[in-house]
């Protein structure tokens, strides 16, 4: 298994993670902006034959505020099914937002939103991560469930 930074051409590969994955999906325009704005903060997990078979979509928080401290966002992580409880959303999460978040774009904190519901993603989190519940957004998901807005401080 390899991890390494996004390519151009792994977009499909990680859109097709993702439709197999999570109900929230995306259009091809919006991986490829991720890709293109912050290229240094997405990565994709590969099988041996260069299968991609995990991603983190991530993002710098273009928050409008002068004061604003520049942080992070998680858009989207996920890992095909027979590939899960082997490390690699963690080793996602740390090259992420130790190697670039933190190091190119000085981020303070990074940000996600998980469902109230997703078990294996709050113990990710919450339990392996350190992030802390900052919020509960209502009714933040299409189907009406709620969300943790959650964050990690990157924060020497
Ligand atoms: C959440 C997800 C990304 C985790 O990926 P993963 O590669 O299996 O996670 P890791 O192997 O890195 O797990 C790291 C830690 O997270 C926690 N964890 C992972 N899966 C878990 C589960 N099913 N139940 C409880 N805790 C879990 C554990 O603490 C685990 O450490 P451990 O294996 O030493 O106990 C994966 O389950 C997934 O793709 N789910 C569907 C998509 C999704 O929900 N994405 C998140 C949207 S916010």
């Amino acid at each position: 298994m390899n991890i390494r930074p996004v390519r151009v051409e792994d977009l499909p590969g990680m859109q097709a993670c993702n439709l197999q994955n999570l109900p929230e999906n995306y259009t091809m325009k919006y991986y490829l902006y991720h890709a293109m704005t912050w290229p240094s903060l997405s990565y994709v997990a590969e099988d041996h034959k260069g299968r991609i078979v995990g991603y983190i979509l991530a993002k710098m928080d273009e928050d409008e505020k002068e004061d604003a401290e520049p942080h992070g966002h998680v858009t989207s992580i996920s890992i095909l099914r027979s590939y899960r409880r082997l490390g690699l959303a963690k080793k996602l999460m740390v090259q992420s937002q130790r190697g670039s978040m933190a190091t190119i774009y000085r981020a303070s904190y990074v940000s996600l939103h998980v469902r109230k519901s997703n078990r294996a993603a709050l113990g990710l989190y919450r339990d392996t991560l350190g992030f802390t519940v900052q919020d509960i957004e209502k009714k933040y998901y299409a189907d009406g469930e709620d969300a943790y807005a959650m964050r990690l401080s990157l924060k020497p």
